[in-house]
């Protein structure tokens, strides 16, 4: 009975533009960011040691590196080998996180963004072939709303770096007519807010990384509770610089293209329900940390009757928690089967 039992290890992956995680029915769970990169020359390879790195350590030794990151917008790349390659590694690298034993079957459920699947289902197919003994591709959102069993008049706002995910869960498979995907999201405000600091001051000297990193720290939208200050170099001298009117700017940017998607989505559920929706609306993915965000689109909602918007608890696992849920929930006919 145990043996029966282990010889098949569940996996639930959630494939994200810049973090992808991996929860196993084995209890292993793990988040890479989503880098690929290949020593690019013979020096490199000596340096590094490694045919391949992945995560932050491929961020780290970039230099070195033919540095990929796969899913730009929520796609594959289209007609990049090396971005599908890519795609099959970080999968695989996942998958051997969670050690699987000798012999094990391992039968995956990867997430994607909603737009890829529509979109790239064929490239997507082509680059986890061979990496699973079975596998299931499903949209990101509705992963996520499998996970906390929010099948039934429920909208998930998966807001990620790449793309933010709308569902509509009407307590079935979501269709197309269900999803959106709106290329607003992390990464669009890393770019704004870049843009809008340097152009008040040209001199000053940053990367979209260090960009990022000071959105993580100090995002927020509304009134701010004080100054957000950071140090780069202007002109070569570390200076101080006040960024709290760019970052709430940028951060707000994202508001009204959301709230408009949304108000669309909820006018196209049958009227009866549409109360419900509103009162369950989950905002997933890195987005949803954005401190009163939550508070700003349920103002929004406000004009339409009220509604209530919810953080998710854990938003580097809920993709992948929720895939996981799925793998070990569905019947042998959902899987495909796929030949090494
Ligand atoms: N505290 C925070 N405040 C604002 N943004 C944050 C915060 N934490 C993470 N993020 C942003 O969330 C995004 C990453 O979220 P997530 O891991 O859900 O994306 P992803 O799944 O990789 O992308 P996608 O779903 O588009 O493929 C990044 O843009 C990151 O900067
Ligand atoms: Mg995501």
């Amino acid at each position: 009975m145990t043996k029966e039992k282990n010889s098949v290890l569940h996996l639930g992956i959630d494939l994200g533009t810049s973090r992808s995680s991996v929860s196993a029915s084995n209890g292993e769970r793990h988040v890479v960011e989503s880098y690929i990169g290949w020593p690019v020359d013979m020096v490199a390879r000596k340096l590094v040691k490694k045919p391949v790195m992945f995560g932050h350590e491929a961020l780290e030794n970039r230099p070195m590196l033919d540095l990929h990151r796969p899913l730009e917008r929520g796609l594959i790349k289209e007609g990049s080998e090396k971005d599908e390659l890519a795609v099959r590694e970080l999968i695989r690298h996942l998958i051997s996180l969670t050690k699987p034993h000798d012999g094990q079957r391992v039968l995956a459920v990867v997430g994607v963004p909603a737009e890829a699947l529509r979109v790239s289902r064929q490239h997507l197919r082509n680059a986890v072939k061979g990496v699973a003994d079975s596998l299931m591709i499903v949209s990101e959102p509705f992963a996520v709303a499998y996970g906390m069993d929010a099948l039934l008049h429920t909208m998930i706002i998966d807001i990620g770096a790449g793309t933010t995910d709308f569902c509509v869960m009407k307590g079935r498979y979501p269709t197309d007519d269900d999803q959106r995907t709106l290329t607003n999201a992390g990464d669009s405000v890393d770019e704004q807010l870049a843009i809008m600091i340097r152009t008040r001051i040209p001199e000053a000297q940053f990367s979209i990384h260090m960009v990022r990193g000071w959105k993580e720290k100090a995002s927020f939208v509304g009134e701010p509770d004080g100054v957000v200050e950071v140090t780069v170099p202007v002109g070569g001298k570390p200076t101080n610089i006040d960024i709290t009117s760019e970052l709430r700017r940028a951060c707000e940017s994202l508001l009204p293209p959301i709230v408009e998607t949304m108000l669309d989505l909820i006018s196209r559920v049958d009227p009866e329900y549409q109360e419900t929706v509103r009162h369950n609306i989950i905002l997933a993915g890195g987005g949803s940390q954005i401190p009163r965000l939550p508070q700003a689109i349920e103002a929004a909602l406000t004009d339409v009757g009220g509604g209530r918007v919810t953080p998710v608890k854990d938003p580097l696992f809920a993709g992948s928690n929720g895939s996981l849920s799925i793998a070990l929930d569905a019947p042998e006919s959902d899987w495909e089967k796929l030949p090494g």
